[in-house]
């Protein structure tokens, strides 16, 4: 083959794989189109979230694995950052995805979203990057503004937090003019309510201060009050309106329910925040707090899978996309497993003395991360792809469907077993580094060499690939599902 032909071959391969991927987009009202940039970003961010996860998860069995190439931390930053940030993306497309209809408007203020997009993601690259050409250095004011702010989970410097308020007001008045302009529900109001809640708490981890308490206590409001509270009202938001959508269910139902929510998530959320107040040299009344309130936190869980089950249960499970409602209801039970029980786990003070960070908070992470968030976002990716194919049929019997099943069944089972091996790990180190040699630094090594501390790191390898494969299979079947098919999508009847 001379090289015009290589060439011509190649340029015929990739317009083909153009049009085995182009999704036709005429479909789509504008806000829409928006949202979708939204998922596009979000699912590249979770591919690059496990690729940095099964490095560093390498790094845990082989520690000269990239060494001086991509450090240990570095990964594991890279990892979480990823997550929180596709996880975000996913949100922000949901809202976009619903606020036309549920408004019953035209978005307001589109071209300033579009743009608040290009540089959202511009801006996150740029982090990224940044993140791995410097990657050891000393700590300074400037590296503070320019390279990392250090606070696990939400690392961007401080440059790129100022441009995320930005975008973060610039979504938020699509979403207030919208609503204004069109009509307001009792879901609308929520999701305006919780945004606020959301986004003012972002600010509470941008603080620099001397004082490692201080800092650790402003740090906990994003983080725990982000997923503990304001992103489960999110999320109750989005299944809400999914639940109406895919299944018909009545308006007033979802609404009460949400209502109901609500006010648990809150009640037991905001002041479940002492639990991680138990050993950073607060005050020692958080021990009760603390305990007392997050050991509540469980109730509201269950709400939401009696939600998400009495509702698909009443209509037979009859519903117009089968992805889409097997994936919510894998967020009603990982989210009641993950945050509600895993987290009870340890959140009693007197058990969290042992427990508090070992291998037990990661398998509790992992577990509460992916079930309660990476779920609903898979969701209601399925529910958009539907739309974007042009409401087509998307049922169990649906062509290749074997893929979404087994890209289900892959990443679930993945997820739960890291999350077994994890907590035998965490179970070693509470026992033989805190309970027996009484947290010593000897006593961390006795428990790190353990041989069922270093086999557990083996299986959670072998679980993070296989949830890896369940993460190509998922991206996929999301290109290609409902191409060519020709059925429209299954009725629902509201009742
Ligand atoms: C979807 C909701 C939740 C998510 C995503 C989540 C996630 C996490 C993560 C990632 C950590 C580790 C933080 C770190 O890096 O230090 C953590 C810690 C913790 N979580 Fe959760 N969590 C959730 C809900 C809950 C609930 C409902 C409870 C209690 C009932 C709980 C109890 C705890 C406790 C006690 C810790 C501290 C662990 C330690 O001492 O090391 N979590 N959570
Ligand atoms: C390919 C699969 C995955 C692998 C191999 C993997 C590996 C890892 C590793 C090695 C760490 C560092 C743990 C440590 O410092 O001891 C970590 C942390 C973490 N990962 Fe993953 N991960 C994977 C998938 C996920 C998924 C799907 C989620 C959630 C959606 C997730 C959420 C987290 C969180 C929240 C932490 C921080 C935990 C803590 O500080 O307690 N990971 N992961
Ligand atoms: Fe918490």
């Amino acid at each position: 083959m001379n090289a015009k032909e290589l060439c011509e071959g190649s340029r015929a391969n990739y317009a083909n794989f153009i049009t085995w991927v182009a999704l036709d987009r005429s479909n789509l009202s504008a806000g829409r189109q928006l949202s979708v940039n939204y998922f596009i970003v979000a699912v590249i961010l979770f591919f690059a979230q496990l690729l940095f996860g099964m490095i560093a998860a390498t790094q845990f069995i082989f520690p000269n694995f990239l060494y001086d190439w991509l450090d240990f931390s570095v990964n594991r930053m890279v990892h979480i950052n990823a997550m929180i940030v596709w996880m975000l993306y996913g949100f922000i497309g949901c809202v976009y995805w619903l606020l036309e209809e549920e408004s019953g408007t035209d978005i307001v203020g589109l071209k300033l979203g579009k743009l608040a997009f290009w540089v959202l993601t511009g801006a996150v690259t740029i982090v990224v990057l940044v993140y791995l050409l410097i990657q050891t250095g000393a700590g300074k004011d400037s590296s503070l503004w320019l390279i990392n702010e250090g606070r696990e989970y939400i690392e961007a410097p401080r440059w790129a937090d100022i441009g995320i308020v930005i975008v973060m007001l610039i979504f938020f008045y699509n979403v207030v003019a919208t609503f204004s302009k069109g009509k307001w529900s009792g879901i609308a109001g929520v999701l305006t309510l919780d945004l606020v809640a959301l986004a003012g708490l972002y600010v509470a981890g941008m603080f620099y201060m001397t004082n490692i308490t201080h800092e650790q206590f402003w740090w906990w409001w994003v983080i725990h009050l982000w997923v503990e509270a304001t992103w489960e009202v999110l999320v109750g938001v989005i299944m809400a309106w999914s639940l109406m959508k895919l299944l018909g269910v009545r308006r007033q139902i979802v609404t009460t329910w949400l209502y109901i929510e609500v006010a648990l998530m809150f009640g037991s959320g905001i002041l479940g925040l002492g639990h991680h107040y138990f050993w950073i040299g607060t005050p020692e009344y958080w021990l009760t707090i603390g305990g007392f309130f997050s050991a509540l936190e469980p109730i509201p869980l269950v709400a939401m899978v009696v939600h998400a089950m009495y509702d698909a249960g009443s209509h037979s499970f009859k519903n117009s996309n089968h992805p889409a409602v097997a994936w919510i209801i894998a967020q009603a039970f990982g989210n009641f497993f993950g945050a509600g029980v895993w987290g009870f786990m340890h959140t009693l003070p007197q058990i969290n003395m042992f427990t508090h960070g070992t291998q037990w908070s990661a398998s509790h992470g992992h577990l509460a991360f992916f079930g309660a968030y990476a779920t609903i976002n898979i969701a209601f990716f399925y529910l958009a792809i539907q739309h974007w194919r042009g409401d087509v049929w998307m049922n169990s019997d649906t062509a290749n469907a074997w893929r979404w099943k087994w890209a289900l069944g892959l990443l679930n089972a993945g997820v739960v077993g890291m999350t077994v091996a994890l907590l035998i790990a965490g179970y070693e180190q509470s026992f033989i580094e805190r309970a027996v040699e009484g947290s010593t630094w000897g006593g961390y090594f006795s428990a790190q060499n353990h041989p069922s501390f270093q086999s557990a790191m083996v299986w959670r390898w072998f679980f993070g690939l296989m949830t890896f494969s369940g993460l190509i299979l998922l991206i996929w079947d999301l290109l290609t599902i409902g191409k060519g098919e020709t059925r429209k999508a299954q009725e629902i009847v509201e009742h």
